[in-house]
């Protein structure tokens, strides 16, 4: 089978800065055609650094790199250092990345991505909010029926919000962009934090990884060593989830995950719930199913995989 055609749209953040890693080191199953950048846990001009810093640790400086919004459609940026620290990948020594950031912008990459490459051959993969999908929807509604999938992480339905009591980050940050895409007809496939508080960066997880012992390894151990200790403390969980690989592991494995097909909306007028997804899951309203919603995966085969593919950078 051929490798799947995706844009990774992120906002890294170290478990983005995972999910890139994953993507790279699986072009049997992936094909990377670019990176967009968007302002999310950090401004998008530390966002695009830390994507170039991670395709350049990859031994990957082909790849393209846009950037892409700088602040949400309607609202000011809310940002998440307190989590991610202030770089948006700390913990690792990082560098000055040399590999050029493309000059065209994200936005305008994906739509010209669309309309390029056959109808139905390209999966959108936002991981942060979707402030660049949603534009790229909203002034080129032509390339919304030529998506093949969007595969995004986002949303919260059993596990409630992170960010406030109802929304979790995503799609707090941007909710009228969340609503674009998930009204847009687009295929989309939601990684919630229902899956993603499952796939959680236990102690022996971390030091497999670390075990790798190569540059990639000690690089990535060290960034979950750092990225855990908010969700720790947080929840007393004995990690922190690994939220953004679900969604290229899905891509590799999706026998991995299990969800449902059901409606999901969007809250955009509460203050006290903006952002929420309201997720149909038991089925009660006659709204129709626009996303396959997922609420559970296997972690240790999901983490298995990071390490095995990890370990060939
Ligand atoms: O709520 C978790 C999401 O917000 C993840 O994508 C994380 O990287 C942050 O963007
Ligand atoms: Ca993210």
């Amino acid at each position: 089978m051929s490798a799947r055609k995706i844009i990774i749209d992120t906002d890294p953040g170290q478990d983005d800065a995972v999910a890139i890693l994953l993507a790279l080191a699986s072009p049997q199953e992936i094909d990377l055609l670019g990176i967009t950048c968007v302002a999310g846990n950090v401004p998008v001009s530390r966002t695009q650094i830390n994507a170039r810093i991670i395709c350049e640790l990859a031994g990957h400086r082909q790849i393209k790199v846009f950037a892409g919004r700088a602040a949400p459609l309607r609202r000011p940026l809310v940002t998440a250092e307190y989590v991610h620290g202030k770089t948006g990948l700390n913990g690792p020594e990082l560098f000055e990345p040399t590999m050029p950031l493309q000059s065209q912008g994200g936005v305008e990459f994906i739509i010209e991505t669309l309309r390029a490459e056959p109808a139905g051959s390209v999966t959108l993969c936002p991981l942060g909010p979707l402030s660049n999908i949603a534009e790229a929807f909203q002034s080129a509604p032509d390339i919304i029926g030529r998506v093949q999938e969007v595969v995004l992480m986002g949303g919260a339905y059993f596990e409630v919000g992170n960010i406030t009591p109802a929304a979790e980050f995503n799609i707090f940050v941007d909710p009228e962009a969340a609503n674009i895409v998930l009204k847009s007809g687009a295929p989309i496939t939601m990684m919630p934090l229902d899956v993603t508080h499952k796939a959680l960066t236990t102690r022996p997880r971390i030091e497999a990884l670390r075990a790798l012992d190569t540059p990639v390894g000690h690089f990535t151990a060290e960034m979950l060593d750092f990225f855990e200790r908010f969700d720790i403390e947080k929840y007393g969980s004995e990690g922190g989830p690994l939220h953004d690989p679900c969604v290229i592991a899905y891509l590799i494995r999706p026998d991995l995950f299990s969800g449902r097909h059901i409606n999901v909306e969007i809250e955009t007028q509460s203050e006290l719930t903006l952002g929420m997804t309201v997720a149909d899951w038991w089925g009660v309203t006659d709204r129709p199913a626009n996303a396959l919603f997922m609420g559970d995966l296997d972690a240790d085969g999901f983490f298995d995989l990071i390490t095995q593919r990890l370990a060939l950078l």
